[in-house]
């Protein structure tokens, strides 16, 4: 029996140990199994680069970050479309596929992958996916694997801007990654401490900002700290229509992100010195927390067990702590979003955090 497993969209950590968990269990289950590695993601199955691995390639890599399989972004919306050479990219997905008689095709993967995991179900491939993303924004699951071990990364990072920021009373502005979701953000910033925290999902509004910045003046802190989602967006910019905002971007100073907009605003309006600090690709990076680790294991053996039943068409998932698995055509094209009302932004709140709405 033979198995196509590939890793795509950006990397984050634990893809590794995912991988493992679903190779070891598949060795115990059956004697003659043989798993085909793609290379960097669908690009490996488009163009058919792949190699055979042997049960060795899945030692050792528990805690190695990155991929050892490489990975590449593979637009979901290009799929369809022909590639320079004029070749039909999903009908080569199904060529290499069937060439090689693969029994099923497993993918690592977030949000976009899954719409192709998804698409090439819906062509007839035999498809079982993991959930994969430092933003933990996939529909279906309370949980990613990378989404712990890139909080701990952007935790670490306000950790250390906290102890110079005592240091010299300033304002910090720490950008963290989570693409269009506050998730990632959300938790460092509780971990992390931070003052002010600004996603996607609850649009800020300037004043409230500067007024939770003097109040904390008034009560004597020296400094503050603000955890911002690089998806962070002003009440006013999320009144506007796509076509709008984008006319008022091409009208206005531009900013390297959103993090140094708010700080030149913030300047702007009390006059304090603002620095920012963007940790970026550190928070993909790295070994993968313990969190993921365990995770990773029982995610991967629960998709060789999904293997092992023919059931096809699901990604693995987690929820109240327990594995389970989800239809792909439910999961694809759904982002899971912070609910501005959650529990946890109410308790944070009533520990004096800002969210910049209220
Ligand atoms: O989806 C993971 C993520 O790291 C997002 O948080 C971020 O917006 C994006 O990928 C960055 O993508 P790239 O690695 O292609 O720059």
């Amino acid at each position: 029996m033979r198995i196509g497993m590939l890793t795509s969209g950006g990397d984050c950590q634990a893809l590794n140990a995912t991988m493992r968990g679903v190779a070891k269990a598949l060795y115990k289950m059956y004697e003659d199994v043989e798993i085909v590695g793609f290379e960097d993601g669908y690009k490996g199955l488009i163009y058919a680069d792949y190699h055979i691995m042997k049960p060795s390639d899945f030692s050792g890599i528990l805690t190695k970050g990155g991929t050892i399989l490489g990975t590449s972004r593979q637009p979901f919306k290009q799929m369809r479309v022909p590639d320079e050479s004029g070749l039909d990219k999903v009908e080569a997905m199904k060529h290499t596929y069937r060439k090689l008689k693969l029994e099923c095709l497993v993918v690592l993967g977030g949000n976009g992958s899954q719409k192709t995991a998804n698409l090439l179900r819906e062509e007839g491939l035999n498809i079982v996916s993991l959930p994969k993303t430092i933003d933990n924004d996939l529909w279906g699951t309370d949980m990613t694997f990378g989404f712990q071990s890139a909080v701990n990364i952007a935790t670490n990072a306000i950790d250390c801007i906290h102890t110079t920021a005592a240091s010299h009373g300033r304002v910090f502005i720490v950008e963290v990654m989570g693409h269009k979701v506050g998730w990632l953000t959300l938790h460092a910033g509780l971990a992390g401490g931070a003052d002010i925290i600004l996603l996607p999902e609850i649009p800020y509004d300037l004043d409230v900002i500067v007024e939770a910045l003097k109040e904390r003046n008034r009560q004597g802190k020296r400094f503050s700290i603000l955890a911002v989602a690089e998806g962070a967006i002003s009440k006013e910019d999320a009144a506007l229509s796509k076509k709008e905002l984008k006319e008022k971007k091409k009208n206005s100073v531009s900013y390297p992100s959103i993090a140094y907009e708010i700080g030149a605003q913030i300047t702007e309006r009390t006059g304090q010195e603002v620095r920012v600090t963007v940790p970026g690709h550190m928070q993909r990076g790295g070994e993968p927390c313990a969190y993921d680790r365990v995770l990773a294991t029982r995610l991967g053996a629960a998709a060789a067990k999904l293997i092992q039943e023919k059931k096809y068409g699901y990604m693995v998932a987690v929820k109240n702590d327990e594995i389970t698995s989800v239809p792909l055509e439910e999961v694809a094209g759904r982002l899971k979003m912070v609910d501005p009302n959650c529990s946890v932004i109410q308790e944070a709140k009533l520990i004096g955090i800002s969210f910049g709405d209220e």
